[in-house]
């Protein structure tokens, strides 16, 4: 044993490695890396090289993941270590003021690199008390804007009161009771009075006799009840799960793996975070039922690294189910296994994405993975059979078998069936989660009835309303659908987006997507490019750089919206950003290359008259040195300012001599 590290840490470091397979020890390195970073504070030479030792890799294997994963730190944070949201919700809840006024409070001279904008290096005061970095959506939107102080969220936070999240214990705001439009089933117990997390509280609720049930049934019995609910997916794909679960070969001879996704990273969405805090057994009763559906003994739950709450509450439910045998081996009887253990990650919104999130929990970068062959149910973890479902989805599994799924799909509307979800931040007044019949609400009832109508008496202008990637809908839009006639004939309708029903079909059919059901809605005081511009950033920032079209655009596209802001737009912005949007979707190895240029193909498109205001000047202006292309500068053909730095490498690269 390395004598530096504690027998606490490494008693700590064995049992994490004892969550993987005896042959895939390398899944444990981020675990590690958590557990490293919590005890000494940053991740150094030492740490790299004693991680990779115990885990029988070399050094760069972990060192590539301490570059990748932006929780993981080389240098160490201030004693109290802020993070500050600067996605859109927040932005426009004032989250740039916080961070202003908290760094004129702390001390702090926050550090500014051009090229990486809001994102740069976590800045520390001079006494080291305190750090600060911008981070991107901490899925807490509505209750904007949020920071972190080390692992407590402060929501609600008053920009010119920020200061006071540095002295007061971070305080939840009161969860409310279902108003009258919502059907609530998945979170029936949200704000309950009296309720508990605890697995007695839940157990006194005719809690885990819905896995009791589900034992007795044979496994094909269990799909084909999902299969007959019509579950769709609820974390972004509304990819039907029965038909998904069915891709597993019921004489599978290799493991079949389970994954809860609880990434929970698309901006405008903050429900699986709250499943998690308030009702940790649902899930994990859904979870074993799944297991046991598709004979799968293994499960992880994939949760952001920014959820340690969320981590914690479900690591103690998890033990709690072990002792009550609704976990572990032969459980309640049946002979079936199953063990859950909680993967944490490291900040990446790409470890949302299905592949990408294999790779992160077989302990590599997120790299998304291509599709075919990689498909999950197909080549998985560790190469074998693995399902993927969103936190709600695994939820709703358990009520599917509680009531069947013939009732189940009685809820909602024909292929848009059950309750889902739906997240409103922004520009409303009571912003918040509301779990809705699918269909059975319109946008115009969930903006105005719900989420009380557009904050100051001011006008709705634009709804984005699936997640920031869903592609932006104008107030004035009219919608062309087909609506099914008391006869059961299909006609088609005219609608406005008051009428536009919550769904997946019809939200594709008005040209944009439910997605995750986060909704941000924008009043008329907002400018698109502005709006845009923070969209786009995220992006740049998330890309996970694999694919060229999508490394560079995304990059490309926040560069100009920002130059628009900047009074530097030229007449050929909007057409510049439409077509690098356009070489993107369809082009690249994941869906996040589609999610990075709807935004922007949207917005240009639907609000041409701001985009075209914002772009007047007839002339590019310089570019940065570094962003000039080498030839342009020796031809003398554009101006440059003096090199603020030598290039290096780039020189060096021109001369051919590496
Ligand atoms: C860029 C990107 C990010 C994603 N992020 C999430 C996420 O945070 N949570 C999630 O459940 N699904 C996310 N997804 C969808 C997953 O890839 C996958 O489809 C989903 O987890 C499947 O579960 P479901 O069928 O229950 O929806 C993301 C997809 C993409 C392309
Ligand atoms: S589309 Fe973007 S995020 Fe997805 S693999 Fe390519 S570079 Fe990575
Ligand atoms: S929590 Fe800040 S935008 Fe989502």
């Amino acid at each position: 044993m390395d004598s530096r590290v504690p027998a606490e840490l490494e008693r700590k470091i064995d049992e994490a490695i004892g969550h993987y397979p005896p042959d895939q020890k390398r899944s444990a390195a981020l675990p590690l890396l958590h557990l490293w970073q919590e005890h000494f504070g940053l991740i150094n030479d030492d740490a790299v090289t004693w991680i990779a030792a115990k885990l029988g890799l070399q050094p760069i294997n972990i060192f590539e993941l301490v570059t990748f994963y932006p929780m993981l730190r080389e240098k160490r944070a201030g004693k109290t270590h802020i993070r500050v949201c600067r996605t859109l919700s927040c932005a426009m809840a004032g989250s740039y003021q916080v961070m202003e006024n908290l760094c004129a409070a702390t001390g702090i001279q926050r550090k500014t690199d051009p090229a990486a904008a809001g994102h740069t290096p976590i800045s520390v005061s001079p006494d080291r008390n305190y750090s600060i970095e911008f981070v991107e959506c901490l899925a807490s939107c509505g209750t904007a804007p949020v920071c972190m102080v080390n692992d407590d969220l402060h929501e609600n936070v008053q920009p010119d009161n920020a200061m006071s999240i540095l002295s007061q214990p971070a305080e939840k705001p009161a969860l409310y009771p279902p108003h009258p439009l919502e059907q609530r089933i998945i979170f029936k117990n949200i704000g309950r009075s009296n309720w508990k997390t605890d697995i007695k509280t839940y157990l006194d609720d005719g809690g885990y006799d819905d896995l009791r049930k589900a034992l007795q049934m044979s496994r094909a019995e269990i799909v084909n009840e999902v299969k007959t609910s019509g579950l769709r997916g609820r974390g972004g794909a509304g990819f039907p799960c029965g038909v998904k679960w069915s891709f597993i070969k019921p004489d599978e001879k290799k493991p079949v793996y389970l994954i809860c996704n609880a990434d929970e990273s698309e901006p405008g969405t903050f429900k699986d975070r709250y499943i998690i805090h308030e009702d940790p057994h649902q899930l994990l009763e859904g979870i074993a039922i799944s297991c046991f559906a598709l004979n799968a003994r293994t499960a992880y739950i994939y949760i952001r690294g920014e959820f340690p709450e969320g981590a914690r509450i479900l690591e103690s439910a998890i033990e709690e189910a072990r002792e009550h045998k609704f976990l572990g081996k032969n459980i309640l009887g049946s002979g079936f296994d199953v063990d859950v253990h909680i993967h944490r990650g490291a900040g990446a919104y790409i470890c949302g994405e299905e592949t990408g999130l294999i790779e992160s929990l077989e302990g590599k970068r997120a790299y998304p993975r291509i599709k075919p062959p990689y498909f999950p149910a197909v080549l998985g973890l560790y190469m074998c059979p693995t399902i993927v479902n969103n936190v709600e989805t695994l939820c709703a599994v358990k009520h599917i078998i509680a009531m069947g799924g013939a009732k189940y799909a009685q809820f909602g509307r024909p292929n848009n069936t059950g309750t889902r979800i739906v997240c409103v931040s922004g520009d409303v007044e009571r912003p918040g989660y509301f779990e809705i019949e699918v269909g059975k609400v319109t946008m115009g009832q969930l903006i105005y009835e719900m989420a009380g109508g557009i904050k100051w008496g001011r006008r709705l202008k634009a709804v984005i309303p699936g997640g920031s990637s869903a592609k932006v809908l104008r107030a004035d839009e009219r919608f062309k659908l087909k609506q099914k006639q008391p006869d059961g004939s299909m006609m088609e309708e005219e609608i406005s987006i008051y009428d536009l029903p919550m769904d997946f079909d019809s939200l594709a059919a008005a040209g944009s997507m439910a997605g995750s059901g986060g909704v941000i809605v924008l009043d008329d005081s907002r400018d698109m490019v502005w709006v845009l511009n923070n969209i786009n950033e995220f992006y740049a920032h998330e890309s996970c750089g694999q694919c060229t079209p999508c490394r560079e655009g995304s990059l490309w596209m926040k560069k100009i919206t920002e130059r628009m802001l900047n009074g530097g737009g030229v007449t050929e912005d909007p057409h510049t950003l439409k077509t690098i949007g356009d070489n993107i979707a369809g082009r690249t190895i994941c869906a996040f290359g589609e999610a990075c240029a709807w935004p922007t193909q949207s917005f240009v498109e639907k609000f041409p008259e701001e985009f075209a205001a914002h772009a007047r000047k007839s002339i590019p202006p310089p570019l940065p040195p570094e962003d000039t292309p080498r030839e342009l500068i020796e031809r003398e053909q554009i101006p440059t300012s003096p090199l603020a730095r030598d290039p290096g490498w780039e020189k060096a690269g021109a001369d051919a001599v590496i």
